[in-house]
């Protein structure tokens, strides 16, 4: 099989990495990718959200299968342009992906169907908003966005006056463009964060196994929130009985919704999470893999995911046995100095040769590139260092010595991922 990748990070870099083992696959593309991509893949220079010169390239390649790793091109319909031309893709049309494109949707749909998530109002006019709160006793309160934001469309308020100001810089500012054009005020609920990830084939879900990410910049949950500093899996605070109950009020539950809003969802559900002293409640969810969840999930997964793939697209998903090892991995993103404000780029990276044929140490690459011959760095998340051990512990401590192993100028990374699991 000739297969296509859509995307650029460590994610799309991890999801190659396995793609490549698979027993079904001679050749691999990735669109654009990056430095670390290259060396498995052929990277082609059309951008995910190049819908025409993707489809062109898949039909003149006459690609197999595109995985599509990104949030945007799938809210944006990339699939339902590959499935017009009749080619094989991985990932929901657009009517599904909406499940992450939009907060109103999500929000509304788990009320409509008892699927557990914070209370909640929605908003589309910034006056109807700005009164609810002035009634509002209860701080802090949580302001959202309600479409993509690059993760930035949430704002924890912890008055009146920040939550008004909250309003306006969604809502009349445009701070996120039409993103904010209706926002979701949401109760603030409190409790470990996880992230669940799972296949599913319109029908059937699968869950992969649990991760927790580690979104703020600096050690002790300090600092700005960035795309992801770094993630362990499994997570010891996602337990048997969060397990029992997301199974029987949440995964199974939303699938079923999405079949009964005649928008089946075929692709990754991605469940965030919060695990709150009143049971588990559904944070977000997105409608692809995680980064850096994927950096540790697909290091411990057995299955060939070709063949997962095919499953969800094929609607057999029901015939497929996920298998996790029972090892642990942990990922400890290399950042660029200053992220995620202002960072300098293309220094060169030293030193990546030491993962070759190390067994259970891989270094994925998020911003990257090739210039010269060399790998530079080209971004603010450039590099995701993952290790495997027999427990948590153990991937950590490999983790953080392979970080060594590495190094580029103005290299930074938080010292403290994992460790919360210390506590419990
Ligand atoms: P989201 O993009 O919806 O996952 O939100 C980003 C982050 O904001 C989450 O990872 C949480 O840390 C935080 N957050 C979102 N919603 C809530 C909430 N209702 N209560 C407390 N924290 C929240
Ligand atoms: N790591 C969080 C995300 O991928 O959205």
């Amino acid at each position: 099989m000739k297969v296509l990748i859509v995307g650029s990070g460590g994610r799309e870099h991890a999801i190659a990495w396995k793609v490549a083992q698979s027993k079904k696959v001679d050749k691999i593309y990735c669109a654009p990718g990056n430095g670390g991509i290259s060396e498995i893949a052929e990277c082609v220079d059309i951008g995910a959200m190049e819908f025409d010169k993707l489809v062109a390239f898949a039909k003149k390649e006459a690609i197999d299968l595109t995985i599509i790793g990104m949030d945007d091109p799938l809210v944006g319909g990339v699939v339902d342009a590959f499935e017009k031309e009749g080619l094989r893709v991985f990932g929901p049309r657009k009517n599904a992906a909406v499940l992450e494109g939009s907060k109103v949707f999500s929000k509304d749909l788990m009320k409509k169907y008892n699927i557990p998530t914070a209370g909640y109002d929605t908003f589309t006019s910034p006056e109807d908003a700005i009164a609810f709160l002035e009634k509002n006793e209860k701080y802090p309160i949580v302001l959202k966005a309600d479409g993509l934001a690059l993760g930035k469309g949430v704002l924890i308020c912890n008055s009146l006056e920040e939550a008004k100001d909250g309003v306006k810089s969604l809502m009349l500012d445009k701070q996120f463009g039409s993103a904010g054009d209706s926002i979701v005020i949401e109760e603030f609920i409190t409790g470990p964060e996880v992230s669940v990830l799972s296949f599913v084939d319109g029908k059937t879900i699968k869950i992969m196994t649990s991760a927790q990410d580690h979104k703020r910049a600096k050690d002790g949950d300090q600092g700005l929130n960035t795309g992801g500093m770094g993630t362990f899996s499994p997570t010891p605070f996602y337990t048997k009985e969060a397990d029992e109950f997301c199974k029987k009020y949440v995964y199974q539950a939303t699938v079923d919704a999405m079949r009964a809003e005649g928008r089946e969802f075929k692709g990754i559900i991605f469940f965030g999470l919060m695990l709150t002293p009143d049971g588990p409640r559904v944070l977000e969810y997105n409608a692809r893999f995680g980064d850096p969840e994927t950096q540790v999930v697909l290091p411990r997964m057995k299955n060939d995911i070709v063949e997962v793939f095919e499953a969800c697209i094929d609607g057999t998903l029901d015939k497929i046995e996920l298998e996790f090892e029972e090892d642990a991995a942990v990922c400890v993103v290399l950042a660029s100095d200053g992220y995620p404000e202002k960072y300098e780029k293309g220094f060169e990276i030293k030193g990546l040769d030491n993962f070759k044929d190390k067994d259970g140490y891989y270094v994925f690459h998020a911003g990257t590139k090739m210039a010269d011959g060399k790998i530079v760095t080209n971004g603010g998340r450039v590099l995701g260092v993952t290790a495997k051990g027999a427990d948590l512990k153990a991937a950590r401590a490999n983790a953080y010595e392979a970080t060594k192993w590495v190094d580029f100028d103005n290299k930074y990374m938080r010292n403290d991922i994992g460790k919360a699991i210390d506590r419990i």
